[in-house]
């Protein structure tokens, strides 16, 4: 395949940056949209250019590092799958492909199509985790029964891999997407119940102190999330705030 990329260049956080245009040919259908940005980056080392900057680790679709907003999608045109999952075989010879970063006020772009998430981090050292009694008598986690409906529900919301798809793709920049399912994930377990009061309050307190917005229910985030989290997780997060709030004035 031959494309046309037209991609999001910009020198560092401070830097005003804008559309570059790249021909790229040769391109197989079984590449990684990754490998393709790779091939460009050798190219343009061989050139003696900037290669382009863009986040990655795993490559196979559970770290969440890699974003990139592509035709304006995050994470490209294909469902259920990051930006290192998606193949070249979704794309046509001759195609012109949009690629930018993820765009958040609390996303901002570090360089090129590399934007910092550590808003996230500090959500989850907010509540996203259960204490642990670490003295020798922890008691084994199998001794506490757990219903196979609420745990099914609960590794379905821990399998939130925390890429950010879900803000980037939301007119409100919302967080609450991820935030629901980090919650969901503890409220859902006996072992979360301990700490769920604290829990959902702070992590939500933070999720507003970094400038997230506010769900308006449109659903783009469910849509666009590599791992099929669902908006049910959202409204879990709501009552368990209410139910938090409440109890807390009585
Ligand atoms: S909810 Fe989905 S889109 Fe949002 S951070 Fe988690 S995996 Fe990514
Ligand atoms: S690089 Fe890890 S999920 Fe894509």
């Amino acid at each position: 395949m031959n494309l046309t990329l037209k991609i999001w260049r910009q020198k560092d956080a401070n830097s005003k940056g804008k559309m570059v245009d790249y021909q790229i040919s040769d391109i197989s259908g079984d590449m990684s949209f990754l490998e393709m940005l790779d091939v460009l980056n050798n190219q343009l080392i061989e050139k003696g250019e900037e290669p382009i900057a863009f986040d990655h680790d795993c490559r196979e679709g559970i770290c969440g590092m890699c974003s990139l907003y592509i035709n304006g999608e995050a994470h490209g045109p294909d469902r259920g799958v990051t930006t290192c999952q998606l193949h070249m075989r979704k794309f046509k010879d001759g195609d012109t492909i949009y690629i930018e970063p993820f765009r958040a006020k609390a996303f901002p772009v570090v360089k090129d199509l590399a934007v910092d998430r550590s808003a996230f981090d500090r959500i989850q050292h907010a509540g996203g985790y259960v204490s642990v009694n670490t003295s020798g008598n922890t008691q084994d986690a199998n001794a506490i029964p757990v219903q196979k409906e609420n745990a099914d529900m609960a590794f379905d919301a821990a399998t939130c891999i925390g890429c950010g798809a879900c803000v980037a793709t939301c007119k409100n920049s919302s967080a609450m997407l991820f935030v629901g399912a980090k919650v969901s994930q503890y409220a859902l377990l006996p072992q979360g119940e301990v700490e769920a009061k604290e829990r959902v309050q702070n992590m939500v307190k933070q999720m507003d102190a970094e400038g997230f917005g506010n769900c308006s229910n449109t659903g783009a985030c469910e849509v666009e999330c590599p791992k099929g989290i669902s908006l049910e997780n959202i409204a879990r997060m709501n009552r368990e705030y209410l139910k938090a709030t409440t109890s807390t004035k009585d």
